[in-house]
């Protein structure tokens, strides 16, 4: 009796050489998506190899294990023969398409500079929120003022020294009595004659005097009025409008009052920050100067006080009835404060690098 043979096409030859053409397809595709066909057609559903399994069913029973073992190893020869292939074409794909895409960072570049808003004018839109979200209005008014508004109506008499021309930029010809505005004070006639009451307003603006340009000192340049006019506004209101305004500018800080002369407020004061560097504690201490307030433990930041009567009543408000308190901050000097920024020379020249630096990082 003949020994027992698997059907032809489970025969070692036949396996074999259906390995051998699967190797040979898996070797002959040149991208990963040939190799995709190439693997369907050799190891799919309905690959030479797969449908050889079918006949197991044909297979003598005493040669089941040795021709299974068979064509288990041939599968399995045709899924590494396809894995390895498929790790080289994959590689050498991605390689290409990395050389494909590479850009060369060293290449200069051409940004359009792109500028940025001014730390004045980010500052003094800041400082108008603190008070729009008080409920307060801003005001505005004209940088070429009359002189009246800029100076009569705020009780500066004819021959206060602040009118000389060392100080004031008059507007030709002089018969017009035109100035550029030495200060935002005249906002408050303005905002007083305009609005009804009670008012409660800020005016940031450009001002203008006749001063040299130095590191401390430029001739044009900003302030910030305060305004509040109301029956029973008292000093206790000034000081605790100005703590406020100081402590969301400065951190925990508080102000003081220090009695000065200004002839549209009665009492005035200047209002001195408390160091928010040192707090005071320079003060007396040689071993521990501090830079910011020359270690006198206060900074001077601008004038206030309790509205004059006679301004009031310049603006026809009835002083019996009314009162107010004002106050006029440098904004140049609230900055230099704020963000250490030693030189006014740097705030008028332009460069963008240093209002990008104040006002936190490019855009
Ligand atoms: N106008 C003053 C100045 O430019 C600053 C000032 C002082 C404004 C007192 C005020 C104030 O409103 O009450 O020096």
């Amino acid at each position: 009796m003949p020994a027992p043979q698997p059907p032809p096409a489970l025969d070692a030859a036949a396996v074999d050489r259906l390995v051998a053409q699967a190797e040979a397809a898996f070797q002959a595709a040149a991208t990963t998506a040939e190799l995709r066909g190439a693997k369907s057609d050799h190891a799919g559903d309905q690959a030479p190899l797969s449908l050889a399994n079918r006949a197991m069913r044909q297979v003598p029973p005493e040669l089941r294990a040795a021709v299974g073992a068979r064509l288990g190893a041939a599968r399995a020869a045709v899924e590494r023969a396809w894995s390895e292939r498929d790790q080289v074409l994959a590689a050498a794909e991605l390689a290409q398409r990395l050389a494909a895409e590479r850009v060369d960072v060293t290449l200069p570049v051409s940004l359009a500079p792109v500028g940025a808003p001014h730390p004045v004018t980010a500052l003094m839109d800041q400082l108008g929120d603190v008070f729009v979200a008080m409920g307060w209005e801003i005001a505005e008014g004209p940088e070429v003022e009359a002189e009246w508004m800029n100076f009569d109506a705020l009780n500066l008499g004819p021959h206060h020294p602040a009118r000389a021309t060392s100080d004031t930029l008059f507007v030709a010809p002089p018969k017009n009595h035109l100035v550029l505005r030495t200060h935002t004070s005249p906002v408050q006639i303005r905002s007083l004659l305009t609005r009804p009451l009670p008012v409660y307003v800020v005016c940031p603006g450009t001002t203008y005097r006749a001063d040299e340009f130095d590191a401390t000192h430029v001739p044009v340049f900003h302030q910030i009025e305060g305004l509040a006019v109301d029956r029973g506004i008292t000093l206790g209101h000034l000081k605790g409008t100005l703590d406020h305004l100081a402590q969301t500018m400065f951190g925990p800080v508080v102000t003081r009052l220090r009695p000065s002369y200004f002839p549209f407020t009665e009492p005035s004061a200047e209002v001195d920050l408390e160091c928010f560097v040192c707090h005071g504690d320079s003060v007396g201490q040689p071993d521990r100067p501090c830079r910011t307030c020359a270690s006198e433990g206060w900074i001077e930041w601008g004038g206030c006080g309790v509205v004059n009567p006679r301004v009031l009543k310049a603006c026809g408000v009835d002083p019996d009835e009314y009162s107010g308190f004002a106050f006029g901050m440098g904004v140049e000097r609230t900055l230099m404060f704020r963000n250490a920024a030693a030189d006014m020379r740097d705030m008028v020249e332009g460069d963008v690098r240093f209002s990008r630096a104040l006002i936190g990082g490019a855009r």
